[in-house]
């Protein structure tokens, strides 16, 4: 739990983010809010917090486990993180293995197309901007190297590689998601921010019912229980 010898870094829309007092660690905090669309869409549910926090924590290790460096340390509490300080780059990864979302909008594909092998996007990390999808030169332009925006994309193929079996054993499709890296101060790269039903897509695979942010987005209802149920799965041993 953060307390009043931590500071407030940041305060995103689903998360505080707090100094400590060693230079090198944060504490993220999740809150019980959502925003979608950009913050023009908001809501709140009980249990989002931890389910976001305690997901998290257990994708991280187990992608430490398998060779992915990340900024995890420990969860501390239930919606609270310790982590690594990075540099964060400004890039979005998403990694998708089914046609919905933006690329259904985008390429006219059809729901749940599956595709052929994983498609990589890079987006530019810029609310104002809405986010936009571009691609290297844009992001060279924009003062990423090359270096950079290759471990982007193989650490994206890398997370779906082993979290895709993962949700697969435990009767969930990974659809798609999001990830962000960051560097520490040695320069060194990982995965960063967080993996959770807000920046994933999950989809039951007996049901295809949707376990995810999109039940909030879509105003499905039955978000809270999605939340839950997504906890328990990732969570049962
Ligand atoms: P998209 O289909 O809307 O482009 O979303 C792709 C993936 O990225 C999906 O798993 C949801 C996640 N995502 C975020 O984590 N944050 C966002 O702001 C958006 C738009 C999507």
């Amino acid at each position: 739990m953060a307390d009043q010898t931590d500071n407030l870094l940041y305060e995103g829309k689903a998360k505080r983010v707090f100094t400590t007092d060693d230079a090198k660690v944060l504490l993220h905090t999740y809150k019980d809010d959502a925003t979608a669309f950009n913050a023009k869409k908001r809501g709140s549910w009980e249990g989002k917090g931890k389910t976001n926090a305690t997901m998290s924590a257990a994708l991280f290790s187990y992608l430490e486990a398998n060779g992915v460096p990340t900024h995890f340390i420990e969860q501390v509490d239930d919606t609270t993180i310790k982590t690594k300080y990075l540099t964060m780059l400004p890039v979005e990864i998403v990694v998708r293995n089914l046609a919905t979302g933006s690329i259904k909008r985008m390429l006219d594909f059809e729901e749940g197309r599956k595709f052929k092998a994983p498609i990589v996007e890079l987006c530019y990390k810029d609310d104002s901007l809405d986010d936009p999808l571009v691609n290297w030169y844009h992001l060279r332009e924009l003062g990423v190297s090359d270096e950079d925006l290759e471990f982007c994309e193989e650490l994206g193929l890398k997370v779906n590689s082993v979290l895709a079996p993962f949700f697969d054993e435990r009767g969930i499709i990974l659809v798609d998601f999001k990830i962000e890296v960051g560097k520490d101060e040695s320069g060194q790269a990982m995965l960063a921010d967080e993996i959770s039903p807000d920046t994933c897509r999950f989809w039951d695979k007996e049901t295809n019912e949707k376990l995810d942010k999109d039940r909030f987005r879509n105003d499905m209802g039955g978000v809270e229980d999605a939340y839950a149920e997504m906890l328990r799965r990732v969570t049962a041993s």
